[in-house]
């Protein structure tokens, strides 16, 4: 595979926008009737953003939603009005070197403040919570479970959206106080929906979607998916011929990033360290990889 020697995107400056802000690794701009997102190449890990980015990853992640939010549009409506630089606000047409295959335009959406994540494997958060207590967010589950073990059933388990540091896991019924019961019924419906065709999909070939994390939101008074879909920033694939329960298994992510990072004497606190060329290329490569297993064509 070429190894082109671009540079990352690690920030973006458009014109004409009511309103800018950042995320980890998306610039969004709000113009009158909608609302560009742009996946920079910034990687962040242990919720703090690296100095250096991987290059393509935006990209990587924007083409990764764009194709699942194709496959699930029956089952839910989603945000996107255009990924076509020629439909984006006249303002930024100068910028569409940048732009292209980065940039979702969209409905601007009242984002629901709920993480909402489906598990089929018991793992990361969940395995810790279950250890302690033998439920993961009030869900019990069966005794003498093992480290990556696959669930009786898949579980939504919501968090809160935390405005910085991490995420909180919460219960059901925390969920309902915060949405409301009825939407807290459909968020879960849904979320365990999109996760089974996703899992049920990617199983085809050889992946294990062992869990993802959706966003959803109100546009024009319908519940609507928003922000990425599957993609392995916001969901732990695992490559199927490597599961072995009962230890940590390799996700296809940053995993090499954190693995890379754990070795460092770092207190996870930001600035993050400069990461060699060695990881940034692994990293790059491990991207392009779980792209080609999903969608069955290389990037470009
Ligand atoms: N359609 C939408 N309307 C408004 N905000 C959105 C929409 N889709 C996604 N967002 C928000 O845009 C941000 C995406 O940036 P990102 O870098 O992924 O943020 P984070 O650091 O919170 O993961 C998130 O806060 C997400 O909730
Ligand atoms: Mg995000």
């Amino acid at each position: 595979m070429s190894e082109r020697p671009e540079q990352a995107i690690l920030a973006t400056d458009l014109p004409g926008a009511i309103k800018r802000s950042q995320g980890k690794v998306r610039d969004i701009y709000e113009y009158e009737d909608g609302v560009l997102l742009i996946a920079t190449d910034r990687v962040s890990a242990f919720d703090v953003v690296l100095l250096n980015g991987i290059p393509e990853k935006g990209k990587i992640l924007t083409q990764l939603s764009l194709f699942w939010f194709d496959r699930l549009t029956g089952l839910v409506p989603n945000h996107l009005i255009s990924a076509e630089v020629e439909d984006f606000p006249g303002a930024v047409a100068d910028y569409a070197d940048i732009l292209s295959g980065r940039t979702m335009w969209v409905h601007k959406a009242d984002v629901l403040p709920i993480e909402c994540v489906a598990r089929g494997y018991l793992t990361g958060s969940a395995w810790k919570e279950y250890q302690a207590t033998g439920e993961v967010c009030g869900h019990v589950l069966p005794p003498d479970m093992v480290d990556s073990q696959r669930l009786p059933e898949p579980i939504f388990t919501p968090a809160t959206k935390a405005e910085t540091g991490h995420d909180e896991n919460i219960d059901r019924e925390t969920c309902a106080r915060i949405v409301g019961r009825e939407t807290a019924e459909q968020l879960e419906a849904l979320t365990l929906q999109l996760y089974q065709a996703a899992a049920d999909y990617v199983a085809d070939r050889g992946l294990i979607l062992c869990d993802t994390k959706f966003e959803f939101g109100m546009i024009d008074g319908t519940l609507t998916l928003v922000d990425e879909a599957l993609t392995p920033d916001s969901s732990r694939y695992w490559d199927a011929e490597k599961y072995v329960p009962g230890r940590p298994q390799e996700s296809l992510d940053k995993q090499f990033v954190r693995n890379y990072l754990e070795g460092l004497e770092w207190d996870k606190t930001p600035p993050g360290p400069q990461l060699p060329g060695e990881v940034i290329a692994e990293t790059r490569r491990i991207y392009r990889t779980i792209y080609r297993r999903i969608t069955g064509t290389d990037l470009d």
